[in-house]
């Protein structure tokens, strides 16, 4: 159940509760493609930096170590050994990000495996009954996002398969939660608004699917090459018709700019690896902006990465060893900068929440993003 406990502006303050926990949104939802933090972060780890929900992708656990041995294995949280929510991404993102290697059809999408080349389809259905055998708290919709320099013809059929993608995905998702031998007989679904940068698309898709009634509502195709600026102007026209009293998650973003700008927009679920993905190359988020660890003014440098920060990293080790843990490719190095990265972002979330609280939101995001601005 979604219950908004305050709004300032677009802005909501939200809890969503699940059968493996209550989400506090707005949220940044920690990525494990493969069910791993990539950067030696456990599930351990999570809960000591303030991780809410752990999100992992259908198409990479499919082809790896294979959805049937998962649930063979008493489902994703059991394999993982994490008990709060997860959310899993359909494969949808994979028709883009692995372009070269597959074909769209009505029925759904055949792929040749990343990792050994064999034939793989996936279709709306197949990613339903693979997040089913997962048992994610949360399914995503089998979508195709469409590339930001589509043209209008080829978005505007894409965003109709799309359409009746979601309409499979809605029907299979409520047979496998009513089969006897469902692991997460309560998992939800989320529909995936796309339109690439046509506004006019994606205002009409955004209006098909909020009658569907889908557990919550995601804007997906946004981060894939566009500016900040027509990200802003599609949030700013396609939330207000999505149902509000539904979760709203902008997928893959982003900066975290960008999260301050899209919660003001009516966002309370995002993800992205930007916070891993630096920090195992040593660029690390502070309130003064992004650093370099592997800059030569941190040679000598004893502070913490931030000073006042409570993640692993910042309690215990300084700015000099990390640098030199980062030089000698141990590791360590960068499982220290993620660490920091993703308690970063746990902690703005944090913020943004109290803020939200204490109806100060965007005060305290003027002040937030001013303090960035400088490296970011
Ligand atoms: N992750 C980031 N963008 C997208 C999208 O458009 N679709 C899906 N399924 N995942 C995403
Ligand atoms: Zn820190």
């Amino acid at each position: 159940m979604y219950q908004i406990l305050k709004t300032e502006g677009r802005a909501k303050r939200a809890k969503l509760t699940t059968v493996h926990g209550t989400i506090q949104t707005p949220v940044f939802m920690n990525v494990g493609t493969a069910a791993a933090i990539k950067g030696a972060v456990s599930t351990v780890d999570l809960h000591e930096i303030g991780t809410q929900v752990e999100l992992s992708n259908t198409y990479h656990l499919h082809v790896r170590p294979g959805d049937q041995v998962i649930k063979k294995l008493g489902g994703l949280h059991k394999f993982m050994n994490w008990d709060r929510p997860i959310l899993t991404d359909s494969g949808g993102f994979q028709v883009f990000s692995l372009a070269g290697l597959r074909k769209i059809k009505e029925e759904g999408v055949y792929f040749q495996s990343h990792v050994d080349g064999r034939k793989i389809f996936m279709g709306p259905e197949e990613s339903m009954q693979i997040q089913s055998n997962l048992a994610s708290t949360i399914a995503m919709a089998f979508d195709e996002c469409p590339s930001s320099v589509a043209t209008r013809e080829y978005v505007q059929n894409s965003v109709e398969r799309t359409t009746r993608w979601l309409r499979r995905c809605k029907e299979e998702m409520a047979r496998l939660n009513s089969l006897e031998d469902t692991i997460n007989p309560h998992q939800l679904l989320f529909g995936i608004n796309q339109g690439a940068i046509y506004e006019d698309i994606r205002i009409s898709h955004a209006q098909q699917i909020s009658e569907m009634n889908l557990d919550g509502y995601a804007v997906g195709g946004l981060a894939v090459g566009e500016s900040h600026e027509q990200m802003y102007r599609i949030l700013d026209e396609v939330v207000p018709h999505l149902p509000k009293e539904k979760p709203t998650y902008l997928m893959g973003v982003g900066t975290p700019a960008n999260i301050l700008e899209a919660v003001s927009r009516g966002v309370d679920f995002f993800d992205c690896v930007y916070p891993s993905r630096n920090g195992r190359h040593g660029h690390v988020y502070t309130n003064q902006g992004r650093r370099n660890l592997f800059n030569a003014k941190y040679e000598l440098d004893d502070r913490p990465i931030e000073e006042g920060c409570q993640c692993p990293a910042c309690r215990n080790y300084s700015r000099a060893y990390i640098r030199h843990l980062l030089k000698a490719k141990e590791m360590l190095g960068m499982r220290l900068c993620v660490l920091h990265n993703l308690y970063f972002y746990n902690t703005m979330m944090t913020e943004i929440r109290d803020a939200l609280d204490a109806g100060n939101f965007e005060e305290y995001k003027e002040k937030k993003l001013a303090g960035m601005e400088e490296n970011t």
